[in-house]
């Protein structure tokens, strides 16, 4: 299985795999300051709302050795990288934690503790991802075929990952998976990364076009919508990527169950809906530049890079703390709960 992340212990450094580079070239990127790390989220070497969040944790851990004031610098830097997935901001609260348990530490011991805690998290991600796997595969039934958008893969989290762990869940408990992958314009993931990592996993898979899901889910050939999220907050709207939306107003349109799958480190319980969610807005440039050529300057782009699908949308939200069928639960509720039982 390909990692996203890896932190190299005899070099001191965070590895990320490339995701602007596949599916041409498996390149790695070796990041030794906070900078580096910031500006790989920030440019899309690492994606995907769990990765980003461990890429930051052991961020933090490169400042260690210039101190608590460089750690405390560092978080101030990370989080203004990418405003939408919560992941980023719980890893970097968790960090900011550790910190101030360890101040009084030498930057040695400083380092070897945060780099404790954001292996933790890493490793952490990697169970909860195969824990909700196996509750969402129970969703599916045998001989599914599945429409997904975006990459929500292993190399979008810590491993596994959450909508494909899902599908790769199924597969381990004998269902047969085909699958469908939206492209997903502007950047791409579904063609470039999902597509790929599914195929290279020996699945079932089909690329289209975005405009071509309504017309797909009419042929009557997709079971199930599953996809990631960036920020689910307590009414369970969720933020993901664009075009997200778009998919669960055509399941619901279609009576084909929508599930959003992600880890708890995704749900935000201090944000009552979704209108509250940041939605980042991307360079006009991933619009502008066409095949050959660009869009004329006085042509206007707008480019968010998410949107939310409302809770009524979803039929279930599959995390490791169990399945939640909405709408009208309150997630703050089950936030120190420890399981809910999958149906
Ligand atoms: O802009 P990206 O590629 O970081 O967006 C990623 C998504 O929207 C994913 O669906 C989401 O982060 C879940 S990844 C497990």
């Amino acid at each position: 299985m390909l990692k996203a992340l890896e932190w190299l212990d005899e070099e001191r450094a965070l590895r990320l795999l490339d995701q602007r580079a596949l599916p041409g070239a498996e390149l790695y990127v070796l990041c030794r300051q906070v900078e580096e790390v910031a500006q790989a989220i920030e440019n899309m070497t690492v994606r995907g709302a769990p990765a980003i969040g461990i890429a930051a944790a052991y961020g933090t851990v490169l400042a260690a050795r210039e101190g608590p004031e460089a750690v405390a610098d560092a978080l101030k830097r990370l989080a203004r990288t990418r405003p939408t997935a919560v992941n980023l901001f719980q890893a970097l609260a968790l960090m900011k934690h550790s910190l101030g348990a360890a101040r009084q530490l030498s930057p040695l011991e400083l380092e070897e503790r945060l780099l404790g805690e954001a292996r933790r998290f890493h490793e952490e991600d990697l169970k909860n991802n195969h824990r909700l796997g196996e509750f969402g595969a129970a969703l599916l039934p045998d001989r599914a075929t599945v429409l997904t958008h975006c990459n929500a893969g292993a190399i979008a989290t810590g491993g596994h990952g959450t909508a494909l762990g899902v599908l790769r869940s199924a597969r381990e408990a004998g269902k047969q998976v085909r699958v469908y992958a939206d492209e997903t314009r502007p950047l791409l993931q579904g063609a470039r990364l999902t597509a790929w990592e599914l195929a290279r996993d020996g699945f079932d898979v089909t690329l289209i076009a975005d405009s071509m899901a309504a017309a797909l889910m009419k042929s009557g050939e997709v079971d199930a919508v599953i996809v990631g999220a960036d920020r689910i907050v307590r009414n369970g709207d969720t933020a993901n990527k664009i075009g997200t939306y778009m998919l669960a107003v055509l399941a619901e349109a279609h009576q084909i169950p929508f599930y959003v799958a992600a880890p708890w480190s995704t749900v935000d319980t201090s944000l009552p809906d979704g209108s509250h969610i940041p939605i980042e807005e991307r360079s006009e440039e991933e619009l502008r530049v066409l095949f050959e050529g660009r869009v004329p300057d006085e042509v206007k782009i707008w480019n968010p890079a998410f949107d939310v699908t409302p809770a009524h949308l979803i039929s279930a939200i599959i995390t490791e703390r169990g399945v939640f069928r909405g709408p009208g639960y309150d997630l703050k509720e089950f936030e120190a709960r420890p399981f809910v039982t999958a149906s």
